[in-house]
């Protein structure tokens, strides 16, 4: 028993690292050499650095760390290792062909390794890996997207949008996950007691957006914080960097975090903790307990989300009525991130997994945490207790956000 145990594991370690590997291979076969080579954004690698990255970090985890052999191609290190070059210098890469052949041999080096490993004792790291690589594959995502590629989404006809705000209880929730899974800011399981609160049925769309940009939200400091209006004076912006032909109940989305809290202020409301956003997507007011999803602890599907590239981008807050949540929001997994007003910062009792530099380097004060995935998450990333974290002012990362009151 024990030994077929071990046999399933193995089996599905291989097949995830299959799956992850395929999504990230068909991007690299879409892509163009300045798509490979350039930077979109300055703030983020070019699409090659994210691919060698990759091959990288599976090469020190696995081949290094675990099974202890020397470094395959130490020529990598400092090109590769994510504290290594400025992102600005990481534009003189091998050929796309070379990065494929470094991915290709360090996939099948882990392999082998992997019908030997003692995999009890390191099945959280593997884990982990398969989350690092779709979080690049994400970001891979987000700068295509930004270099302009913008497929066309889904063209089915829905009941337009009401927006509504659920009342949600005053009580205590688990925040975060013991889970294998479960990466190092999501634990420990952590209790909290919330007063009672408002939240937005759906994300903010891009018609009740409007309403701010016409109403001068952009040329109106009252609505601001003292950052944002500072960012947003240095930076001369007047609406979502993705924004235009949207149709009205689409999520607005390319927003920083400034903004969200800005509209949030202009609607008499403001964006929720990120304990009241886990709460309303997770928590089942009847039987005290907590779910992985909205709709349950069964793993996603394109029934009840826009995940996993599935649509090539994002979709009607409506368009899933299946991924409701016990108190009854919908798209809370899927479609677009939503930013909370919760600063990044570690859980009573936080240990660094697997390493300082993953999460506690960004507990800072600074970063701002954002729930949910969006719609080009992978389905390891995708869950309730996931937490993602970026500077209030960025806007490049499929960001949108519902509110509180
Ligand atoms: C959590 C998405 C902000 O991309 O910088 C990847 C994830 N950490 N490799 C990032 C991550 C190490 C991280 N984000
Ligand atoms: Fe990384």
């Amino acid at each position: 028993m024990k030994l077929n145990l071990a046999q399933s594991l193995r089996e599905e370690i291989l097949t995830i690292l299959a799956q992850c590997r395929q999504s990230t291979l068909n991007v690299l076969a879409r892509i163009d050499l300045v798509q490979f080579y350039q930077q979109a954004h300055p703030d983020f690698s070019p699409v090659g650095w994210h691919l060698g990255h990759i091959a990288f970090t599976e090469a020190y985890w696995i081949l290094e760390y675990l099974a202890g052999l020397p470094p395959i191609f130490p020529e990598y290190k400092s090109l590769f290792a994510a504290d290594g070059l400025p992102k600005s210098q990481r534009q003189y890469l091998p050929a796309p062909e070379i990065i494929q052949n470094y991915l290709n041999i360090v996939r099948s080096k882990v392999i082998a390794y992997l019908e030997i490993a003692p995999l009890e004792s390191q099945e959280r790291l593997w884990r982990w890996l398969i989350q690092h690589e779709s979080q690049h594959g994400e970001t891979i995502a987000l700068i295509l997207h930004l270099w302009g590629d913008r497929s066309t989404t889904s063209t089915t006809e829905f009941n337009p949008v009401t927006p509504a705000m659920v009342t949600i209880p005053a009580g205590e929730i688990y925040l975060g996950s013991n889970r294998i899974e479960a990466q190092d800011n999501e634990r420990p399981v952590t209790l909290v007691h919330l007063d009672s609160y408002l939240l937005d049925q759906y994300p903010v769309t891009c018609k009740e957006y409007k309403i701010f940009i016409e109403a001068g939200g952009y040329q109106n400091p009252q609505w601001w914080s003292q950052g944002g209006w500072d960012w947003l004076q240095a930076n001369s912006i007047t609406q979502p960097l993705y924004w235009d032909h949207l149709p009205s109940d689409y999520p607005v989305y390319g927003v920083s975090w400034y903004e969200a809290q800005a509209y949030a202020q202009f609607a008499g409301k403001r964006l929720p903790t990120e304990a009241e956003w886990e709460k309303a997507a997770s928590w089942d007011l009847v039987k005290n307990k907590k779910y992985d999803y909205p709709w349950g602890d069964i793993p996603p599907t394109c029934e009840n989300c826009n995940y996993n590239l599935n649509l090539g981008g994002i979709s009607p807050v409506n368009a899933y009525p299946l991924g409701r949540s016990p108190v009854g929001c919908y798209d809370m997994l899927g479609n677009v991130w939503e930013w909370t007003a919760s600063s990044f910062s570690g859980y009573p009792g936080f240990e660094s997994y697997p390493y300082r530099g993953y999460s506690q380097a960004y507990f800072d004060g600074k970063h701002r945490v954002l729930k949910g995935g969006s719609w080009a998450t992978r389905s390891w990333a995708l869950r309730t207790s996931f937490r993602n974290w970026y500077y209030p002012e960025v806007r490049q990362i499929l960001a949108g956000f519902r509110c509180a009151q």
